[in-house]
């Protein structure tokens, strides 16, 4: 390890979240898919409200005992306060819907409105496109925003394939609406046998995904018709995403990455770090989650060596002697594993400043109630005095 990582790490150790917590209007978790991302966010919010904050988090596709614990029962995309913590209101996206109320809203009248709802193609692209998940929730953040309601309003992010695609869907969303790869689809003389091959050619697996789902007769005639109605909406769409990315770059935001101790999501925390880090977006730490606490103080000398050869010497004697080299045999199995996953944050963390680093320990059990999200929060926000706001 260089310095200068030993230097960033040991100060990042030394903050945790507390500042974000007590000060941010917005929090973003993102992460590798199934890290931590919805648990963290909720932990967050947690701690938010309990400082007297109006919190709310924007939960993705909760787990259903976690969901039912902070009181949501169906997708509807309406506030609903977590009854066991006051000033905290939970909200699970609701893609097609936010999709919906974004053409209601903005569509220049009814008919078209409608008209945008009952095509085809749009059916198509507000359900099941990668990237319009990420778009609604930008579209849902900056409606809370606007609205006022909330002194912090905390984002989960969905499982993508890539963190980056957090920030990166709702510019390629944008881009496909306004019609780029459409107007080339479209272009005069292009025979229907070709076309599947022009698009490909663009490679734009948000456009193939959703024209290869309508099949038969009327395909183009849906796409032209819903580009045609979907005109003049399209500055509109441009600009709320470009207000939310410069939302997200101000002082009032913070981004948490979240990763689980292995290398693949490590690698993608530190790729993410440095995406915000180029695109000026305020980090407010990285959590390792689900790590391998390191040994208890008492056993700090017991390195592998002397573990196995005190574990030889029991190992002959009677069944209490046995019991103790499996224990020992088993610290020393926790040092090795607790010593790989601090190799790997390193690693992640080498060049890379995450400001404040928190590792979270794999508890017995799932988080799905408020004590277990407690137990989390305790050591994002941790109330030890040596541990100060970055
Ligand atoms: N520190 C922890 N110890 C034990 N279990 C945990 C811990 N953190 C999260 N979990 C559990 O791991 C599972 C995945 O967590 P979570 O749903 O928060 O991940 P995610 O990043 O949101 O996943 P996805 O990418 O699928 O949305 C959940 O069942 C959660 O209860
Ligand atoms: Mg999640």
């Amino acid at each position: 390890m260089t310095r200068r990582t030993a230097d960033v790490l040991a100060a990042a150790r030394k903050h945790d979240l507390a500042a974000a917590v007590a000060t941010k209007h917005v929090i973003v978790c993102t992460g590798a898919g199934g890290v931590g991302k919805t648990t963290a966010a909720a932990a967050l919010a947690l701690a938010a409200a309990r400082q007297g904050r109006r919190t709310i988090v924007l939960t993705i596709d909760p787990a259903r005992r976690l969901a039912q614990s902070l009181g949501l029962r169906s997708l509807d995309n309406t506030p609903r306060p977590v009854k066991a913590v006051p000033g905290l209101d939970a909200m699970m996206l609701d893609m097609k819907r936010t999709f919906d109320e974004v053409i209601d809203r903005h569509a220049s009248d009814r008919r078209r409105a409608e008209a945008i709802k009952s095509n085809r193609f749009y059916r198509q692209l507000s359900n099941s496109l990668a990237g319009t998940q990420e778009y609604m929730a930008m579209e849902k953040l900056y409606d809370l925003h606007a609205g006022g309601a909330y002194d912090c309003i905390v984002i989960d992010t969905p499982p993508t394939r890539n963190a980056l695609d957090f920030l990166d869907a709702p510019k390629r969303l944008t881009d496909f609406l306004e019609g780029r790869f459409l107007k080339m689809f479209l272009s005069p003389g292009l025979a229907a046998g070709r076309t599947v091959g022009r698009v490909a050619a663009f490679g734009t697996g948000i456009f193939m995904k959703a024209a290869s789902r309508i099949t038969g007769a009327g395909v183009l005639g849906d796409l032209a018709e819903f580009f045609q109605s979907m005109e003049g909406m399209y500055e509109g769409f441009k600009n709320r995403a470009q207000s939310v990315y410069r939302l997200l770059q101000s002082h009032d935001s913070a981004f948490v990455v979240v990763a689980s101790p292995e290398t693949p999501a490590l690698r993608e925390a530190r790729y993410f770090l440095q995406r915000l880090a180029q695109d000026g977006m305020p980090t407010a730490g990285l959590v390792v989650n689900r790590t391998t606490p390191p040994a208890p103080e008492a056993l700090a000398h017991l390195t592998r060596p002397r573990a196995e050869a005190a574990a030889r010497r029991l190992a002959d004697g009677g069944p209490e002697h046995r019991a103790a080299a499996a224990l020992l045999e088993l610290h020393a199995d926790r040092v090795d594993v607790h010593r790989r996953e601090q190799r790997a944050v390193i690693a992640a963390l080498h060049n890379v400043n995450p400001r404040a680093l928190i590792e979270v320990p794999l508890m017995g059990s799932d988080v799905h109630d408020i004590a277990g999200l407690d137990a989390i929060e305790a050591y994002l926000v941790a109330s030890e005095p040596s541990r100060s706001a970055p």
